[in-house]
């Protein structure tokens, strides 16, 4: 697929571009252009194009205004030491976008579509990934949307995919501290059968209550349990966890059905296991975890995630309780994890499984 190109008659001066890339905050600033490429029913994918950055003119009628129908991504482009950008293990991303289409009936868009679209807004805002220091990114949001201006209830007839990127620093501030997590008792994200797997915008729609509650009672994320019985850990609003044992085995909650098949998560396994340890996949309980990091067998919890990468849990409370982790200092493994994947993702540590893709030299 050819993509057209429209220059920004206005880019950001390079001094203003600096200004936010030497202290960039978590989706705040964006850069000159986007992707759009639109579907149609009988016509498939076309009209591939990158244009200046811009709100989207969109009738108040249309479908993803009032049914949510509508499916996003999340993944980082790196600067490398020697100024080149590189992007992680895109393919599972354009995968799992796949997989949030089928689920929300919309249209698959190609993994080459995909890719493209990442090389070719970086082709046009390359001087926009921030250099490495300080764990700076360039973070994309490609997102599909229902764009048909009608009201009735079914799959749109014409889709837009686009594709965003905004300049970031650590999505937790403060260094790698540890975060505190509110349990979320009585809310639920995601239920059997439902949409839970798909990374859509309902979900997290459905998670921002308990996110407000949380932050009201000082923690930044939200820790959800299955929706049936209330005792199984799930995940968390943005991030999947992972629970470390004094004996360096590691559980991390099985992917059922209702939370997100993380990239980190994938990547986190794979490493871990490449270091020796144990990883198993199996449903958690919340009770669990009370007992073995009151006794001190479980002695380090961690999320990950595109935006949070790893981020050391030391603190878990709800209303009825406190959950404390090894002292709400950072473990040693987490750390280590951290920096291994960090390594890979700026080019720093050796790439042995392959996942960086190049998008510019
Ligand atoms: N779980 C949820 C609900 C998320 O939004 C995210 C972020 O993308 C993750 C887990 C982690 O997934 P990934 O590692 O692919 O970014
Ligand atoms: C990500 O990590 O990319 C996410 O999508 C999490 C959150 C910012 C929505």
């Amino acid at each position: 697929m050819q993509f057209s190109i429209t220059k920004n008659p206005s880019p950001t001066p390079a001094d203003e571009r600096a200004k936010v890339l030497a202290a960039p905050t978590f989706g705040t600033h964006f850069t000159d252009h986007q992707v759009v490429v639109v579907w149609e029913k009988g016509k498939g994918w076309h009209s591939a194009e990158v244009i200046p950055y811009g709100p989207i003119m969109m009738d108040p009628s249309s479908a993803v205004l009032h049914y949510g129908q509508e499916i996003f991504e999340g993944i980082k482009a790196y600067r490398h030491p020697d100024g080149s950008i590189w992007t992680f293990r895109p393919e599972k991303n354009a995968q799992r976008l796949q997989k949030s289409a089928k689920r929300m009936a919309l249209p698959e868009l190609p993994e080459d579509i995909f890719i493209e679209s990442l090389r070719q807004l970086i082709a046009v805002d390359g001087d926009w990934v921030p250099e490495a220091e300080g764990e700076k990114t360039l973070y994309f949001r490609p997102f599909e949307i229902a764009a048909e201006n009608y009201l009735g209830v079914r799959p749109a007839n014409r889709v837009e995919y686009r594709l965003i990127a905004s300049p970031v620093g650590p999505y937790f501030t403060g260094g790698i501290k540890p975060v505190s997590i509110w349990i979320a008792l009585g809310s639920a994200r995601a239920g059997k059968h439902g949409t839970g797997e798909a990374k859509t915008g309902g979900n997290y729609a459905a998670s921002l209550l308990a996110q407000q509650e949380g932050n009201e009672n000082g923690c930044s994320q939200v820790m959800f349990l299955d929706a049936e019985s209330g005792t199984y850990i799930e995940e968390l609003g943005g991030m999947n966890l992972f629970f470390i044992y004094k004996d360096g085995s590691v559980v991390t909650p099985s992917l059922d059905g209702t939370i997100l098949h993380g990239i980190t998560r994938d990547s986190v396994i794979t490493l871990l296991e490449d270091r020796g340890h144990k990883v198993t996949q199996r449903r958690f309980e919340l009770s669990e975890l009370r007992e073995k990091a009151a006794s001190g067998e479980i002695v380090e919890v961690f999320a990950c995630g595109t935006a949070a990468v790893i981020t050391p849990v030391g603190l878990l409370k709800s209303k009825e309780e406190e959950i404390l982790i090894a002292g709400n200092e950072p473990g040693e493994l987490t750390v280590a994890l951290r920096k291994e994947l960090t390594g890979i993702q700026y080019g720093t540590v050796s790439d042995k499984h392959n996942w960086m893709l190049k998008l510019k030299d």
